[in-house]
């Protein structure tokens, strides 16, 4: 399989601080191939052949501003038991109900345009219900909980120009760690 060619902007890059604008129906040519690029590239990151064939660092989920255009869509891919991927495209997504238990990520959350260690802690919702458009303008609403849950709200976060680094207290990164779980 080839890599698709898609160029992720690195977190220095001003253009990820942008706030993404709804997107209207029905999507362009170019839109939905950079939705199946996207979604084939995240899979081709998870798999250990390709990692090091090419390098890569592992994403399940990537939002349209990181590769340069502002829209509101967001693409997530989890890897299943068998080796297969469930496939998720979100557009113009929002969060209408949200868990009040917050959680973290214990190693550490990441991102393909965060190319760096970062210790600390980001707290997230432990459960939420996204609603969402699919590629085809049909909505849909759905519950996640743990890693879905915080890929949701990481990528929600970069349609509004926020990096998960934002959220970590530079000065005590582990800060009210006793009030949230782990995962
Ligand atoms: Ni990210």
């Amino acid at each position: 399989m080839k890599l698709p060619n898609i160029n992720i902007l690195d977190e220095k890059n001003k253009v990820l601080r942008q706030k993404s604008l709804e997107v209207t129906f029905p999507l362009t040519k170019e839109d939905k191939k950079l939705i199946n690029d996207s979604l084939r590239y995240l899979e081709m990151s998870q798999i250990e052949k390709y990692i090091e064939k090419y390098d890569l660092r592992s994403g399940m989920g990537l939002s349209f501003i990181q590769l340069g255009i502002p829209k509101r869509i967001f693409v997530a891919s989890d890897e299943l038991e068998g080796g297969s991927f469930k496939r998720y495209v979100f557009i113009n997504p929002e969060i209408i109900s949200k868990s009040e238990e917050l959680i973290y990520v214990g190693e550490g959350e990441g991102c393909l345009s965060v190319n760096r260690d970062i210790e600390g802690i980001v707290p997230r919702h432990a459960r939420i219900t996204i609603k969402a458009y699919d590629e085809n303008g049909k909505p849909f609403q759905l519950r996640f909980r743990e890693d879905l849950a915080i890929l949701c709200q990481h990528e929600i976060d970069h349609l509004n120009g926020i990096l998960f680094v934002d959220w970590i207290d530079k000065k005590n990164p582990y800060k009210n760690k006793n009030l949230m779980r782990e995962i």
